[in-house]
């Protein structure tokens, strides 16, 4: 039986995606811009197969997490106009769905192995359009580096896809620090919680009326390699974004006890000189932006924190 594997990395967002223009067509009310993260991997397998069958981690998946995939695959039968049903078989090498971005990287890799097992030769434009439908921060996974998510404003999607702007090469001393706080499935599923944000929260407009001009603060920033200057606009986006959920009804957090203390040390750290900077996705881990030389300082003071675990990432290549 013919099969095919797809690997792609999970990315992080410096400036946020939160919320849909159009609910169907998975198209953002923002632009967005990412990071991928070389040591978060999926690797998915898509053969053909009498019916449709998920896998992640080894697990028949049940519940959001099939119902995306299954959404996704009707997408793309229609989409593509195939009569066929697959079998679809994705591991990842990091905790899932604890908002470690394991949809982003699961669909992006998806997207991928079906473009080889039905010889669609799309390109990686054309590939993260398709991503988009499954889950919309995997528009950003297709592609390695630093990654803008273009809003679009067509009506039809056409012009809402991810693009590269810079390759891992740009900036090597960049590095991730995740920080997993908790292991164990979000309490609420970035899909519902932004949908309640963009319907109920009364700051929502204004951040996002704002957020063309931090991209192009966070382009500038990145050209530059200016940790600082990255570090605090990814801060204060992410900040910004948490407040719209906590500002919804009802309101959204997902922040744990163990999540303010790593805020409290990535602040406490930086007073003391060492630059890095946090970031938080929907769930409590955290991800510290900072620069190699940093490292392993900022590691060996993680370790007087019980039960967390870290994972130190570079930008991931192409
Ligand atoms: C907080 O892409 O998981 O990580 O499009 O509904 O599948 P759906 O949501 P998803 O949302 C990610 C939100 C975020 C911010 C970001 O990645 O930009």
């Amino acid at each position: 039986m013919e099969e095919f594997v797809a690997c792609t990395n999970a990315n992080i967002a410096l400036i946020k995606y939160w919320g849909k223009r159009d609910e169907f067509l998975m198209l953002p009310t923002k632009t967005s811009l990412s990071v991928g993260l070389d040591a978060l991997k999926t690797t998915t397998k898509v053969q053909f197969s009498d019916f449709d069958k998920i896998f992640i981690n080894e697990q028949e998946v049940q519940g959001e997490a099939q119902i995306k995939v299954l959404k996704f695959l009707h997408v793309f039968r229609k989409k593509f106009k195939i009569d066929k049903f697959f079998l679809v078989d994705s591991v990842n090498n990091f905790p899932t769905a604890s908002g470690l971005a394991s949809s982003a990287s699961g669909l992006a890799a998806l997207a991928k192995g079906l473009n080889e097992l039905c010889s669609l030769n799309l390109d990686f434009k054309e590939l993260s359009i398709l991503a988009r439908r499954g889950s919309g921060s995997a528009a950003r996974s297709i592609w390695g580096g630093f990654v803008l998510w273009h809003k679009g404003v067509s009506l039809d999607g056409s012009d809402s896809f991810a693009e590269q702007i810079f390759k891992s090469v740009h900036w090597p001393e960049f590095k991730i620090i995740v920080v997993v706080v908790q292991e164990s499935k979000k309490i609420i599923s970035s899909t519902q919680a932004m949908q309640i944000t963009v319907k109920t929260c009364k700051i929502y407009n204004d951040w996002v009326r704002n957020s063309e001009r931090r991209i192009r603060q966070m382009i500038d920033a990145i050209v530059d390699k200016n940790l600082e200057k990255v570090g605090e606009l990814a801060q204060l986006d992410c900040l910004d974004m948490h407040e719209t959920m906590r500002t919804s009804t009802p309101a959204i957090n997902y922040w744990t006890d163990k999540t303010i203390k790593i805020i409290e040390l990535v602040n406490k750290l930086r007073a003391g000189g060492i630059q890095c900077y946090f970031t938080i996705d929907a769930g409590p881990n955290v991800k510290i932006l900072t620069l190699e030389k940093h490292q392993d300082q900022i590691l060996s003071e993680l370790k007087n924190i019980e039960d967390i675990k870290t994972i130190v990432s570079g930008v991931s290549g192409d």
